[in-house]
């Protein structure tokens, strides 16, 4: 998967705030299913959300979660670009041949549960790299560079089989600036985030069992700082 989409921005937001945004897909449905067509939007909406499967590889761990339908079930859920040049989102929908790997095989770290309508994994590589394998066949990765205590640099890169034509490369352009947009989206949240913990009014957040890799990133974070205090006091 030579074929390579990066971005690079700088994000107002401390680095672990990003991470948690990516380490959940409960938001997904609300935050970026506004995007979609409305009467798609709403029955997702509807569904609410749970993921397929947690793992926790102190310091890593790793979420698997459905979604990422490529190509749709029903047409009409996606918007006229996206039936022309057969992509979206989740990716192109037309699944690219991938060495070593027959139809519809998989890694064997990839869908440890099994499921049919599997979407995505995300693996956290602890401290500041994501990695996010999806179904239709390609992969995004994640960094995260903190810059201050409310800033950070943040890099995605979006990698796909080459393309064999001028369509399937505007189907991965396509995919490309799609997911800029949505990336637009978490980075306005996260910013809105920063700016209340800022204030220091909010000093507390209760996290849901759906955010256990949250809470073991800000254990872990939590844990390494305390032994770096603690070996610096000595
Ligand atoms: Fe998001």
């Amino acid at each position: 998967m030579t074929e390579v989409y990066s971005y690079r921005a700088e994000i107002g937001a401390n680095w672990k705030l990003f991470i948690d945004a990516f380490a959940e897909f409960y938001h997904a449905p609300i935050l970026h299913m506004k995007q979609a067509v409305k009467d798609e939007a709403d029955k997702l909406a509807g569904y609410g959300y749970e993921a397929l499967h947690y793992d926790l590889q102190p310091p890593h761990s790793m979420i698997s979660s459905w979604g990422g339908m490529a190509p749709p079930k029903d047409l009409n859920m996606v918007k006229p670009i996206e039936r022309v040049l057969r992509s979206g989102l989740f990716g192109p929908w037309d699944q690219p041949d991938i060495d070593g790997l027959a139809d519809d095989q998989l890694p064997t770290a990839l869908n440890p549960t099994g499921f049919h309508s599997w979407g995505q994994d995300s693996f956290e590589f602890f401290p500041n790299m994501t990695l996010l394998v999806w179904k239709p066949g390609w992969y995004l990765t994640y960094a995260y560079w903190p810059t201050a205590v409310d800033k950070h640099i943040f890099e995605a890169s979006l990698y796909f089989v080459p393309p064999k034509n001028a369509r399937e490369r505007l189907a991965q352009e396509l995919a490309a600036v799609t997911f800029k947009e949505y990336a637009l989206q978490d980075a306005n949240t996260l910013e809105a985030t920063q700016t209340m913990i800022g204030t220091r009014t909010v000093t507390e957040f209760p996290l849901c069992d759906q955010e256990l890799l949250l809470r073991h990133l800000h254990k872990t974070v939590g844990d390494y700082v305390k032994e770096y205090r603690d070996a610096s006091a000595n």
